[in-house]
């Protein structure tokens, strides 16, 4: 009795062992499944992380180029505006000297009759003088009156300075076209001097003693240099930049004892290179901001004083323009020095 129990119950268990053991089995592969289905899950988000990482980076990169699309737009835009009003200051240069050449040729040209005739008249005055010695007393009293022999004198005195005035005046014409050489779109054969004497003629008035400064001295210590190949209204151009600076950083500064002068020097380096220096004794550049002066709309000048773009369209002429190289050098209250160097002959292409 008692052991067909026992068997009874070892059957029992063997088949609850054997339900448990099927559990066990189906909970075993259930749990393989969630685990790969967590590791593919695992993988896809990976995937999905790497992409956005992707695409974050791709983001980052057309925001970049956004921002360097944004500046170069506003550095042309700058670009011409200043180049805009440079023509434009170039055609009210040309159209004045176009305006002036006219009349003062006629000047110029009848102070030579002026001369001549002044010459017969008097000779014809003489002449009666000499045949008529006793004149009658109106004559004599309004030859008196008028101081005759000093009129004489004077006429030609007076010639005298018309014709150095109206050489003046023809030389500033001469001077006003050089600078505005409108007619001029390409590579040209230049005399470099011509070029920075107009420049310096424009700014005359600039150079003139104030209230707060004295005269500015221009020295100038011109090399024997050839012509040179280049746009000839556009390093004028450049040299206005430079020069209307250096005349900005001598007015910042006091003189008491010392001149305030700018020197400009040029000189032939090489069978190619030609070196303009232009120096001024002005305020200096500090060092911290060196590095920064040719960037676009950097300025240290006011509201409405300064663009801040005069360096950075020199340096575009200068280097891009002309394949030529422009440094600054400079220490505070010493002054600073520009230096530009462009070659005699522009490389050809191929
Ligand atoms: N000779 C100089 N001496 C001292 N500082 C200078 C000199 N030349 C240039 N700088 C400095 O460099 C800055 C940039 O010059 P840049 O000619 O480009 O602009 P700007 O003179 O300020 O304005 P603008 O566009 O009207 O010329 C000036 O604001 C000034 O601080
Ligand atoms: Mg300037």
């Amino acid at each position: 009795m008692n052991s067909s129990n026992d068997l009874e119950k070892n059957r029992e268990l063997e088949k609850a062992n054997r339900i448990l053991q099927k559990k066990l089995d189906r909970c075993e592969s259930d749990r393989k499944q969630l685990e790969m289905d967590i590791a593919a899950k695992e993988f896809l988000l990976k995937q999905v992380i790497s992409e956005l990482q992707c695409s974050q980076q791709d983001l980052a990169r057309r925001s970049e180029e956004l921002q360097i699309t944004l500046q170069n737009l506003q550095n042309m835009q700058a670009q011409m505006l200043q180049s805009e009003k440079m023509s434009a200051l170039g055609q009210i240069v040309a159209g004045v000297a176009h305006e002036i050449n006219n009349p003062v040729n006629f000047i110029h040209g009848n102070i030579k009759h002026l001369e001549e005739y002044n010459e017969n008249m008097v000779s014809l005055l003489e002449l009666y003088g000499r045949h008529f010695p006793n004149v009658p007393t109106e004559i004599q009293v309004l030859k008196d009156d008028i101081d005759l022999e000093f009129i004489k004198a004077d006429f030609l005195k007076v010639l005298e300075s018309m014709i150095i005035g109206s050489e003046r005046i023809r030389e500033i014409v001469v001077s006003l076209r050089n600078f505005s050489r409108l007619d001029e779109a390409e590579f040209k054969l230049v005399n470099i001097h011509e070029g920075i004497d107009s420049t310096l003629l424009i700014l005359q008035h600039r150079l003139q003693a104030t209230l707060k400064r004295p005269e500015i001295l221009v020295f100038k210590d011109y090399g024997n240099l050839p012509n040179i190949e280049c746009y000839a209204s556009q390093l004028n151009q450049v040299f206005m930049n430079i020069l209307a600076n250096a005349i900005d950083a001598l007015e910042e500064k006091t003189f008491k004892k010392t001149i305030a002068k700018i020197t400009i020097r040029t000189s032939v380096i090489n069978s190619n290179w030609i070196e303009i220096v232009i120096a001024d004794n002005g305020v200096g550049i500090p060092k911290s901001i060196q590095t920064e002066i040719f960037n676009p709309f950097f300025t240290t000048k006011s509201v409405g004083k300064g663009t801040g773009m005069g360096l950075a369209i020199s340096y575009q002429i200068i280097c891009e323009k002309h394949n030529g190289k422009l440094d600054c050098f400079s220490s505070i209250a010493q002054g600073t020095e520009f230096n530009i160097k462009i070659p005699i002959e522009q490389p050809r292409l191929n």
